[in-house]
């Protein structure tokens, strides 16, 4: 069944779920186009600019995926959220911290369920927004082309589905009262960066409609994705809706599938990725596919002005130099904080150890006490006054529901920036980063 489902979405071809990843060192692709010295100045022009646009198209940090042509990973959440909306009638809730591919799985998630004739509408939502915002916002991005009746004189101004809804401000019945006014029978709500919501309120009626839609078994379904811990954070307390509500928490990319969505990228780009860079790449990620993504981008545009076609390590250090001078500003100030600007070398070794330390699939970390002023902290052992300074600025964060010793990053990306800025800094450190040996045995 999940097999069909899943053959509704375009893989890359010769490729399926579940098949074995693809060999780290296949062969170089050709050349996107020739280059020749005897080229006129517009063609080789020409030929620059189609080698920039190719990268851009192939690697894409700022964008969520919208095909799955380019997708690395994440089967298993793909089809435990098809199977919970086609097979279980269950709403779904999708968490993970920011830049772990939530938007991108859900597009692909869209693609499946209007191949199989859903209703697919969507919202982004903003911090200011309340129920009736959402609700409208869904309505908006649904074609007219699905209401049932014609739209009536003087709801002209309203756009897309949105006459399907009454007047005046919503209640979560009104949600019900949505079937029947559309030609297609069943319908699907994404919406998505719910945990930006602001209003408790709001967060009581989503889960109240999800329940009431539960309770008779209407042909609508909810699909909530945020930045979350866990289904209660992103939702609130609400018991009574756990029985109707699948959890799909989305874990960090593995380093192979990392790597597959360096190489992948490669290809489309007609550019070789040796393996010793798409190494260093996961090693500086540590499952992140969005730094695994901007580092090659700006990798892949060193490339482009050296007039090379393989990546290089001058050009893994220009993205590097890159990616640390943009990084949120946040993040930059955090470490400046703590490390008293980089002079404070004990916190500085610190923080790479812990960045480099073990992590679990969600990028969490124990920490434990290991002897009178020491604890082990990610897998090693660091002074307790060290990670006190941490827990002062705020850099970690407790995780809800993991236990009094599991802690996480407060900002996602503060692990990779030591990495990157480690790897950046330190010559004996950016050999040791930068080489295929250290990025394969870093621990996971
Ligand atoms: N499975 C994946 N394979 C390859 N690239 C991915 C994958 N998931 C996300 N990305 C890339 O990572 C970046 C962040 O993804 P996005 O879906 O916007 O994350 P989120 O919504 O969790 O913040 C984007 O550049 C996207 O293209
Ligand atoms: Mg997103």
């Amino acid at each position: 069944m999940m097999q069909r489902l899943l053959a509704h979405i375009d893989w890359p071809p010769g490729r399926r779920p579940g098949s074995a990843p693809e060999p780290s060192s296949s062969p170089p692709p050709a050349p996107l186009l020739p280059s020749h010295p005897l080229h006129a100045d517009a063609d080789v022009t020409d030929v620059e600019d189609a080698r920039r646009t190719a990268l851009r198209k192939a690697f894409t940090p700022t964008h969520p995926l919208r095909s799955a042509r380019r997708l690395a990973g994440r089967r298993t959440q793909l089809a435990r959220v098809l199977r919970a909306m086609l097979d279980e009638s269950a709403h779904v809730v999708m968490y993970a911290e920011r830049g772990r591919g939530k938007t991108s799985l859900i597009n692909l998630v869209s693609e499946a369920l209007r191949a199989l004739a859903f209703m697919v509408g969507s919202y982004s939502c903003a911090a200011e927004d309340d129920f009736d915002a959402i609700l409208r916002g869904l309505m908006r991005s649904l074609p007219r082309s699905l209401l049932a009746v014609p739209v009536q004189q003087g709801e002209d101004r309203l756009l897309g589905c949105e006459a399907a809804l009454p007047d005046g401000r919503l209640q979560t019945h009104d949600v019900l009262g949505l079937t029947g006014r559309f030609t297609g029978r069943r319908m699907v709500l994404v919406v998505d960066e719910f945990d930006r919501v602001t209003d408790v309120a709001t967060r009581t009626r989503l889960a109240d409609t999800i329940k009431l839609l539960s309770d008779r078994a209407a042909p609508i379904l909810f699909i909530i994705v945020g930045v979350s811990d866990n289904l209660e954070e992103l939702l609130g307390r609400h018991p009574s809706i756990q029985r109707n509500v699948v959890s799909v928490p989305l874990p960090l990319l593995t380093d192979t599938e990392i790597e597959a969505l360096l190489e992948r990228g490669a290809q489309e780009a007609g550019l070789v990725f040796p393996p010793a860079a798409r190494y260093a790449i996961a090693g500086l990620a540590r499952g992140v596919p969005y730094i695994a993504q901007l580092l090659a981008l700006h990798a892949g545009y060193s490339m482009l002005r050296r007039g090379s076609q393989e990546i290089a390590r001058a050009d893994l250090d220009e993205a590097l130099e890159i990616a640390v001078a943009e990084a949120d500003p946040r993040v930059s100030r955090l470490y400046e904080t703590l490390t008293e600007g980089g002079r404070d070398t004990a916190m500085r070794a610190f923080l790479r150890s812990l960045a480099n330390g073990t992590q679990d699939a969600f990028g969490r970390f124990v920490v434990e006490p290991a002897g009178p002023g020491f604890l082990s902290v990610a897998g090693r052992a660091a002074p307790a006054e060290l990670w006190q300074r941490l827990v002062d600025a705020g850099a970690v964060r407790r995780c809800g529901d993991g236990g009094p010793h599991l802690f996480a990053m407060a900002e996602a990306t503060f692990g990779n920036y030591v990495l990157m800025r480690a790897a950046r800094d330190g010559p004996e450190r950016r050999a040791e980063t930068l080489s295929p040996v250290q990025a394969t045995t870093v621990a996971r």
